[in-house]
């Protein structure tokens, strides 16, 4: 990846074979116009993936997944690896809040997570962000930059260039309730200097971003794109985004 536009759908735990291949369609018809222009995934449950690789073949939209598990393989019941996912995805996100939340996700897991995932050609989606009580007491920086010095800390240069960074604030998240711009905007500048600098990194927004407030969001200078949870559930309303984004982009 370059530092360039880029919008991911997360459909979380939506979505199932049939579901996804009719989305695959609408949205490859939809991004048509502006597939060159932004580097687009659909990071899809596990189950969905070999029929997005199977529909998505001839197309520019990546595929991604939204876990794995570090070691390539074993006595690890339910777990998929990264080396499993190397022919089906392009990027996966890792240490999304409801996986740090819900299932115990560290900082030291993120960690081995993105260097399985390097290690297979796959780019990670590392999400990092704080939760409302950090927001509210001040601590928005300090949290986000624990969590990159920890989960990235370890990773050359090199990598530091093949790796995607989401920012997303916790109380974001599926309430409607986005960062504002200019603040979202500081976060990830904090990010980037973060552990020794990660300039090269593709720094994206996620919480509530819509088709509404996307061009906004995108505008500022450490925005390169989204993290897209709810309205990437409905292949228009991905496809709207997507648009207003490129134009804060290029306005930028
Ligand atoms: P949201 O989700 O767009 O529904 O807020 C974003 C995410 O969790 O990645």
């Amino acid at each position: 990846v370059s530092r360039g536009p880029f919008f991911a759908a997360n459909w979380k735990m939506y979505m199932d074979p049939e579901t996804a291949r009719d989305y695959a369609n609408a949205f490859e018809l939809l991004a048509e116009p502006f597939v060159d222009d932004a580097y687009i995934a659909l990071c899809a449950p596990f189950v969905c993936l070999e029929t997005l690789s199977e529909e998505l073949e001839d197309s520019e939209i990546g595929i991604g997944a939204q876990d794995c598990y570090w070691e390539p393989e074993g006595a690890f019941t339910g777990e998929i690896s990264a080396r499993m996912l190397r022919e089906l995805v392009d990027c996966c996100i890792v240490g999304h809040s409801e996986r740090r939340r819900l299932f115990g996700e560290t900082d030291e897991m993120v960690a081995r997570k993105v260097s399985a995932l390097l290690a297979q050609e796959i780019t990670p989606i590392v999400c990092v962000g704080e939760s409302l009580e950090e927001n509210q007491a001040g601590r928005t920086a300090e949290r986000v930059t624990a969590q990159v010095v920890a989960g990235l800390g370890h990773l050359t240069d090199e990598q530091r260039g093949a790796i995607v960074i989401a920012y997303e604030p916790i109380w974001a998240i599926g309430t409607g309730l986005a960062d504002t711009p200019e603040s979202a905007n500081a976060t990830i500048a904090v990010i980037r200097s973060a552990a020794g600098g990660l300039d090269q990194a593709v720094m994206l927004y996620g919480g509530s971003m819509k088709p509404g407030n996307a061009e906004a969001l995108c505008r500022q200078p450490n925005i390169d794109g989204g993290l897209v949870g709810s309205a990437s559930l409905d292949p228009g309303a991905f496809a709207e985004l997507i648009v207003n984004g490129l134009k804060g982009g290029d306005a930028r």
